[in-house]
């Protein structure tokens, strides 16, 4: 990324609640962006081709009990499907397991993948890569005004076919096997190939008062992206930067986080995501005691970070006072080639309501 281009992003305020078109920092809160429905499930989009620079797709995707999407696949295109909220049932060639919440499934290009909603307003976040897989769905019709899946059936502006990702190659020959309940799912694997992991299970670095769980490694998506779950107590901003390579994506998945960005202070709470593209001068602060949030890092050249930064363990919480506060700064001293430039200090809270 050029000096110029880098200036120009970090001249701008974020867009707030609507997908802005280019690559640029933006902010979704929780239920906004354009709305797509197929059969029984609703496409709430957070992120296309063109507001990522051609990197990643991102959606929350819900519905109801019995929602049923037959195996397809993608051959362009890594998946991983997070589950939020609910409860699914997940298929891949040979091997079934059923999920519950911070537990997901990755699939890479090629791999036919198939899903069950268990629990009624289930919601799967799914992010993809390169950028791309929801073009299909989002050429096959309008935006859809309301913010919950039909249930009458008459709701749809959009393809009623479509039960899978429009576009998708459909494997629906492939059995259903029974899902496995004794696997423990706690490793990502060495490569490329389709794999579940557990909540806060996979490679785990300890940082002060958090961990962060890798869910998904370069060596798992062609390098595409990677993916880390931060699990944290309460404490204050961490040192403006930015970074020249990759763009960082936040999603709340509970409690509340402050980001700042540009100079702009935001509030993230519970489905909330905010993007990030190389260049943005950002902070975050965990703002609640175990608040937890995604980040999906594309590519995947920042993902030595929490590597030299982070304390190996086995641990799935953290310890409160375990990890010495200066193992962070002292991480990123040691290893100058990170792709990581610090601007300044902990920025002051913008907004000091107390919380
Ligand atoms: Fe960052």
């Amino acid at each position: 990324m050029t000096t110029n281009h880098i200036e120009d992003i970090q001249g701008l305020a974020p867009v707030l609640n609507a997908l802005p078109g280019e690559s640029v920092p933006y902010y979704i809160a929780a239920g906004e962006g354009p709305r797509y429905e197929t059969a029984g499930m609703m496409w709430n989009v957070v992120a296309r081709s063109q507001d990522t620079g051609g990197l990643f797709d991102a959606a929350f995707i819900h519905g109801g009990r019995g929602t049923d999407v037959p195996f397809h696949s993608l051959p362009a295109h890594q998946r991983s499907y997070y589950v939020f909220e609910g409860s699914a049932q997940f298929w891949i060639p040979g091997e079934s397991r059923v999920l519950v919440p911070g537990d997901s499934v990755h699939v890479p290009a090629g791999v036919p993948v198939a899903f069950r909603l268990l629990g009624n307003l289930t919601k799967l976040f799914l992010y993809s890569a390169p950028g791309g897989a929801l073009d299909a769905l989002l050429d096959a019709g309008e935006p859809v005004e309301h913010h919950v899946y039909s249930l009458r059936g008459d709701g749809s502006k959009t393809t009623r076919s479509g039960l899978v990702l429009p576009g998708a190659i459909s494997d629906t020959d492939l059995e259903r096997v029974a899902s496995d309940d004794t696997t423990w799912d706690a490793h990502i694997p060495a490569g490329a190939e389709a794999y579940f992991l557990r909540h806060l299970e996979g490679d785990r670095r300890a940082w002060p008062d958090s961990i962060n769980a890798y869910s998904s490694r370069g060596r798992t998506t062609g390098r595409r992206y990677f993916s880390v779950t931060t699990l944290a107590t309460k404490q204050p901003y961490i040192i403006r930067h930015f970074h020249q390579q990759h763009t960082e994506n936040f999603l709340c998945l509970s409690g509340r986080v402050w980001l700042w960005v540009n100079g702009e202070e935001l509030l993230l709470t519970q489905g909330d995501f905010l993007h990030a593209p190389a260049g943005t001068v950002h902070s975050f602060a965990i703002a609640s005691h175990n608040a937890q949030m995604l980040g999906v890092l594309t590519s995947d050249v920042f993902e030595p970070f929490f590597d030299v930064t982070g304390a190996e363990t086995t641990d799935p919480v953290y310890t409160e006072g375990l990890i010495d506060p200066g193992q962070v700064l002292a991480g990123i001293q040691a290893n100058p080639d990170l792709d990581l430039v610090v601007v300044g200090p902990p920025p002051e809270r913008v907004r000091a309501t107390g919380i």
